[in-house]
């Protein structure tokens, strides 16, 4: 193996939680002029369906600089922007899913999120009545992951708040680096070095690249004096769980020291959504979880965020090694995907009618829920270990 550039990243890139006010920082908060220029696109945008919401189809003329700042921000700024402010009560939900699809369009190219071929994600718990979820729809808690490599900015907008709770909690990736760089660089080298990734078993099988990586994949590789990260922990979890991939001490102590850098107080943040918020996130430098929270029963009143994966083709692009998820698996993924699906009327619509026949059937599904409380890597393979022990 070649030897790595290990230097520090510094900068505005390497935030500490404890020492930014996200208000004054990372939010831009919606004008009265951007708001009206936003209803007139929408107005021309139409009843269309999301792969058909474009530039073009959305015009933001006047707030097409705005956007290009904002972008830029991503790249070289703290590498997070919340857009605050919209009018949510004066739309729909449907209205509100095309306004954010209309906004990202500004920034990115949106791809597919799931083997299903969504385009515009929601993230909602309906762990209870679809088998199988990933943890967008699993509820609870979650660790400090990214994404995916196929995606360059990940984004969220609040359509329903939960009861309480819920928090999207954030880590500049740069920050972690930087403090792992100076005080364990041995586990920042294996960082480096990376883990092997595997895909959900659904998407795998609408996938064209192999359901494991053929080499490790790296967490931390940089271009340009910028860090480009890569960290979904489920991908890593089904590595050792379904492919019966070993960790070695060391490659779970650093996994480890990451998570538990990440959510010491000093290095988080938290940003509690408002109805109708909107937040970008670099997902090459930003990590993201989310705190615990309380739902409502009925899935029609339960926290629910619409999600966009955006690529940026304008951006540095990731090298070639630390590519796990491809543009061919995401563009594979939406031959499923069926014509305006991903609305929110819909897609409620639908869960609720499912929720409704496991009700009367008796057949809700009772799965673990998440608490985010990261106790350490091992436990992937000791799960796996007893459950091999079990089945042999
Ligand atoms: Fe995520």
């Amino acid at each position: 193996m070649t030897a790595v550039e290990m230097t520090k990243i510094g900068g505005a890139a390497a935030w500490k939680g404890s020492e930014i006010d996200y208000r004054a920082e990372m939010m831009h908060r919606f004008t009265a002029d951007e708001v009206a220029e936003i209803d007139a696109a929408l107005r021309a945008c139409g009843e269309r369906d999301i792969p058909d919401i474009t530039p073009e189809t959305f015009p933001l003329p006047a707030m097409g600089a705005t956007m290009e700042r904002l972008r830029g921000d991503l790249l070289d700024g703290r590498g997070v922007v919340l857009m605050r402010g919209f009018p949510r009560e004066r739309y729909s939900a449907d209205e509100m899913a095309r306004i954010y699809v209309g906004l990202g369009v500004h920034l990115g190219r949106p791809v597919a999120q799931s083997w299903f071929g969504q385009l515009l994600g929601s993230v909602i718990d309906v762990s209870d009545i679809v088998e199988k979820v990933r943890g967008y729809a699993a509820g609870g808690g979650q660790h400090f992951h990214i994404d995916t490599s196929a995606c360059d900015i990940v984004s969220l907008m609040c359509l329903r708040r939960a009861r309480s709770g819920g928090a999207s909690r954030i880590v500049s990736l740069s920050a972690v680096h930087d403090r792992l760089l100076e005080t364990r660089p041995d586990l920042a080298r294996v960082l480096y070095r990376g883990y092997y990734n595997r895909h959900h078993e659904m998407d795998a099988k609408y996938a064209v690249t192999p359901p494991l990586s053929a080499e490790r994949i790296p967490v931390f590789t940089q271009a340009d004096g910028r860090l480009m990260g890569v960290l979904d922990s489920g991908n890593l979890r089904y590595a050792v769980q379904e492919s019966g991939v070993t960790l070695s001490d060391v490659e779970i102590e650093a996994y480890d020291e990451l998570q538990r850098v990440a959510r010491s107080d000093e290095f988080f943040l938290d940003m509690n959504f408002e109805q109708g918020d909107i937040q970008f996130l670099n997902n090459r430098n930003i990590m993201h979880a989310r705190t615990d929270y309380e739902d409502d029963p009925d899935v029609g009143r339960r926290r629910h965020l619409l999600r966009l994966w955006l690529r940026v083709d304008s951006w540095p692009q990731r090298p070639a090694h630390q590519i796990f998820l491809t543009d061919g698996d995401t563009t594979n993924w939406l031959q499923n995907r069926r014509p305006f699906m991903e609305f929110p009327s819909r897609y409620i619509a639908e869960m609720a009618a499912a929720q409704e026949t496991r009700r009367r059937e008796n057949t809700l599904l009772r799965p673990d829920k998440p608490s985010g409380t990261f106790v350490s890597a091992r436990g992937w393979q000791e799960a796996r270990d007893r459950r091999m022990a079990g089945a042999g």
